[in-house]
């Protein structure tokens, strides 16, 4: 699956899906020299110093690419899982202390070398399911210190294993504990958020994005403006997480701006649905969330594509709505419940997936020029890869040029 093809897909494009069969890549240096029928590449003069690598006839797709997650966290919250089943609300849990502030406090309580061990785990089983980027965003610091030192993770872990991290600071993912009943209290976190913590963050290179949680019980419209212009005015280019939980206006705020991608939109109006489809700015869905939760909200996924949205899916890898890095699963998960065809989830997890991280020119797909990012699967045809819900198929993984998991 070459995904070939200009720009960011949306409506019919998303199924254009470039099969090449008994198809060969040249790389060289981590880049892609020559894609097309092995009998050919075989021929050709740099191919006979190269070094071979037989994937045995099975399917071959660029590396997935996951362009939202909350890959630093210290622990799960199984615990909250057991109450949401036994019928408690996401919301009504939050408002106990528990959701993002449970994962807050134990994050503070954990050195950094406690986190990044534990995501450099995390991103080794990236890799086994297929994924080669992997956006990451901060939030469950909700401090200075806490912020800057998720932040810095980002970077040290992008420098040192073999998958690509994406750093996007998430500071505004809900007002912390300590600010909360205090007169003025959000506005005192706002104005750290803005004054302090987005110049330093821009000043040192630490992420490339700005995310807000607009959302009852977390931000408000005008409050997620604030912070997204304070993120902008510093060059970091402002992602959402809109409509999740109820409708907000997030996605038209998204648009406004120019936001790179506004996920969820499991709420999205009519009105949004158009707004968002005329616009740039990606349409990530995440049924990861509506899935783990029990939701039956799903994301109006057709809507979007036939509106000509570039719709693209993520996992939302995080263990209060989706403990799952699985781009698979998530594959399955838009083929039932969202009624993307095994072709269309495939295009929204690879090129407008790289598009939403503002990367289309160097992964997403298998084109001379890109990065030599695959994901090899032990399946007799690329719909097999969603079809078998929950089961990794995936055998190898190569990043650069560089084989970063094989099945053994
Ligand atoms: O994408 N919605 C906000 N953030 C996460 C959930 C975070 C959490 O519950 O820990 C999400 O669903
Ligand atoms: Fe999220």
């Amino acid at each position: 699956m070459t995904m070939r093809g200009r720009g960011p897909r949306r409506g019919k494009a998303l199924s254009q899906i470039g099969i090449l069969r008994d198809g060969a890549i040249l790389v060289r240096d981590g880049r892609i020299t020559a894609v097309g029928p092995a009998n050919k590449i075989e021929k050709l003069k740099e191919s006979k110093r190269a070094e071979k690598v037989d994937v045995g006839g099975r399917v071959v797709l660029p590396g997935l690419v996951d362009s939202h997650t909350h890959l630093i966290h210290a622990a799960s919250r199984a615990e909250e899982y057991e109450l949401k089943i036994r019928g408690m609300s996401y919301e009504e849990i939050a408002k106990k202390g528990g959701g993002i502030l449970n994962s807050v406090k134990k994050l503070r309580l954990s050195t950094s070398e406690e986190l990044k061990s534990r995501a450099r785990g995390l991103l080794e089983k990236f890799a086994e399911y297929g994924t080669t980027t992997v956006e990451a965003k901060s939030g469950y610091g909700l401090d200075v210190t806490s912020e800057l030192r998720i932040l810095s993770l980002h970077k040290e872990l992008d420098a040192e294993q073999p998958l690509e991290i994406v750093s996007t600071f998430l500071g505004a993912h809900v007002v912390p504990a300590e600010f909360r009943g205090k007169d003025g209290g959000t506005r005192e976190y706002l104005e750290i958020l803005t004054k302090q913590l987005i110049p330093e963050i821009a000043d040192n290179g630490l992420a490339e994005y700005c995310d807000v949680f607009c959302e009852r019980g977390a931000f408000t419209l005008s409050e997620s403006r604030r912070v997204l212009e304070a993120g902008q005015a510093h060059g970091l280019t402002p992602r959402m997480h809109a409509e999740q939980l109820s409708n907000t206006g997030a996605t038209e705020l998204g648009v406004e701006l120019g936001a790179a991608s506004c996920d969820h939109l499991e709420y999205l109006t009519p009105a949004g649905i158009r707004a968002i489809s005329k616009s740039d700015t990606v349409a990530a869905l995440l049924p990861g969330c509506d899935f783990h939760l029990g939701l039956k909200q799903y994301a109006a996924a057709r809507a979007l594509i036939e509106a000509g949205a570039i719709v693209a899916l993520a996992t939302d890898f995080n263990p209060g709505t989706s403990p799952t890095l699985s781009m698979p699963m998530v594959l399955s998960l838009a083929c039932t419940q969202l009624r993307m065809t095994p072709a269309e989830a495939i295009t929204a997890a690879t090129v407008n997936a790289a598009h939403s991280l503002r990367r289309g020119e160097r992964i997403g797909s298998i084109e001379v020029g890109k990065q030599a990012d695959l994901a090899v699967f032990e399946v007799a045809d690329y719909r097999e890869i969603p079809y078998y819900f929950g089961v990794n198929n995936c055998w190898m993984t190569m990043k650069r040029g560089e084989i970063v998991y094989l099945r053994v």
